[in-house]
């Protein structure tokens, strides 16, 4: 497929003049730095944090690109995966003018960004077990549907997507397709960073908010074509990341041993979890995940989640989600907050 992504490009971000600071001119370490109006008695805290961060993040990327198997210019890094998909609408869509093609039910923050953006949105609904529909998703687009959001493994519903039907729409779908992973980590599916020198029109999105458990540091990261990245670094804010998230994500991805039994934690969580659900007879259906939640079906379960409210568990409603009637979606949490959760579930709706 050919693809141009500058023909997909607003024009007005394509001529920008990006900002620039005097440490793009002078990438040294050594110096005595009077250029950004910096503090230099240091900072009220005992660590100091006066000097402004590395604005390319370039460290933090020579390590995270060794564990996804990417190039560091392949990757660019947010403040939350929140930040990568607004910057997308503002690089790619034209407001009142172009559109963006959105799988309902999906993570929400697709569609509030375009609203915050004034694009037009064109949904296309899963498949009542959560499947993509390819061919609706290309009858839906016409010339200015700029970006593609697909999540996988989705939420709310946690399955994955079939490999295939991703293929097939990175190799038909006109615009940029981006497979969002925040949960990757749960499931068996290889990334779809695999298939970045394959498809120039590809965006993976990860994140270090959930397998990490670093959400309050609030990094995400995207991956795509060198060219698309440049593009992202050109038009965000010069010191998205901070420097403390910085340092310390550094620090932890060393220790990729402890995420990976993290990980399997929560898995082995999530397996007593559902056969303790399944126990239940008042549970209707528990949806296949590859997720570290569960979409458990409940009958009246706007009724249930507000009595587990009065329990002190808080789950999250997505009872009136479409293709998510009765619905709740339940974080895996430790086997005693689990405990806890089973324990008030048999109390509300026995
Ligand atoms: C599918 C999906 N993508 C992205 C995010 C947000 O990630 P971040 O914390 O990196 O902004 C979430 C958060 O719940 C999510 O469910």
């Amino acid at each position: 497929m050919s693809f141009d992504l500058n023909s997909l490009l607003r024009p007005h971000i394509a001529k920008l003049q990006p900002y620039t600071s005097a440490r793009d001119e002078y990438t040294g370490k050594e110096g005595v730095f009077l250029d950004a109006n910096e503090n230099p008695f240091g900072s009220i805290t005992e660590q100091d944090f006066n000097r402004y961060p590395d604005p390319y993040q370039s460290v933090l990327k020579e390590e995270i690109a060794k564990i996804k198997g990417v190039r560091p210019s392949q990757i660019f890094l947010g403040n939350g995966s929140d930040e990568a998909i607004d910057l997308l609408y503002r690089a790619f869509c034209n407001p009142g003018k172009d559109n963006v093609i959105l799988l309902p039910p999906t993570y929400g923050m697709y569609e509030v960004s375009a609203n915050i953006n004034d694009v037009e949105i064109r949904k296309v609904a899963l498949t009542p077990d959560f499947q993509l529909q390819p061919d609706q998703i290309l009858a839906a687009a016409d010339a200015n549907s700029k970006i593609l959001f697909i999540c996988s493994p989705n939420n709310p519903s946690a399955n994955k997507a079939k490999r295939e039907d991703i293929l097939f729409l990175l190799e038909n779908f006109k615009g940029l397709v981006v497979v969002d992973e925040a949960y990757i980590d749960f499931s068996d599916e290889p990334s779809f960073t695999n298939e970045l020198d394959r498809f120039p029109n590809l965006l993976v999105m990860q994140t270090f908010s959930k397998a990490w458990g670093l959400a309050s540091l609030r990094l995400g990261m995207a991956f795509a074509s060198e060219e698309l990245i440049r593009i992202l670094n050109k038009i965000k804010p010069p010191y998205n990341i901070s420097g403390l998230t910085q340092e310390t994500v550094l620090a932890a991805i060393k220790d990729k041993a402890k995420v990976d039994r993290m990980i399997q934690d929560i898995l082995a969580e999530r397996e007593f979890l559902k056969g303790e659900l399944e126990k239940l007879p008042f549970v209707q259906k528990i949806h296949p995940s590859h997720a570290n939640f569960l979409l458990v079906q409940i009958p009246n379960a706007n009724q249930v989640y507000n009595d587990l409210i009065e329990e002190k568990i808080i789950v999250r409603n997505r009872a009136k989600v479409l293709l998510c009637a009765d619905c709740l979606r339940i974080t895996v949490g430790t086997r005693e907050e689990n405990e806890a959760l089973l324990k008030a579930l048999r109390k509300v709706c026995s």
